[in-house]
């Protein structure tokens, strides 16, 4: 048994200590908001908080998570208006779409560690895969995020 928030609803939940907290996630509360993509922490599409820090979740065993506050790209804002979501469609930047919820969950975890980054810092700070190569429209919005959080 673990116990989670998720998006400030409390679960209770009959799964293996083992089990990757994606799967959780998807299989056993379903919000399927959060990607699969590798399966081995390498490219981002999994990306979600816990305790506020972004994580890759297809590698978190969830038996090491009692207690913990998951917030995932459902639970970010009520409608969809964090400064990062606003930025995102200002930009227009999604192409197809499957890495984008673990792009904005991982830049507003990023932007709050880091609220002016330099592309130097976007670069290094958030490692998320692309396939469609929208980096260009990525760093963008994170700059265009940046200033929406700051004023
Ligand atoms: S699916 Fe988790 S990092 Fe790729
Ligand atoms: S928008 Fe298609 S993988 Fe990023």
């Amino acid at each position: 048994m673990v116990t989670l928030t998720v998006n400030g609803h409390t679960h209770t939940l009959d799964v293996e200590a083992e089990m990757p907290l994606l799967w959780v996630l998807r299989d056993e509360i379903g919000l399927t908001g959060t990607k699969y993509g590798c399966g081995i922490a390498q490219c981002g599409a999994c990306t979600v908080h816990v305790n506020g820090e972004a994580v890759r979740s297809c590698s978190l065993p969830v038996g090491g998570l009692e207690g913990a506050v998951v917030t995932t790209i459902e639970g970010l804002s009520p409608d969809g208006n964090h400064p990062v979501q606003v930025a995102w469609v200002a930009g227009d930047v999604p192409q197809c779409g499957y890495c984008q919820s673990g792009q904005i969950m991982a830049a507003a975890a990023f932007l709050k560690q880091t609220p002016r980054p330099t592309d130097a810092d976007i670069d290094a700070g958030i490692g998320n895969i692309c396939r469609c190569g929208t980096y260009p429209r990525l760093r963008a919005a994170i700059h265009h995020a940046a200033d929406l959080l700051r004023t």
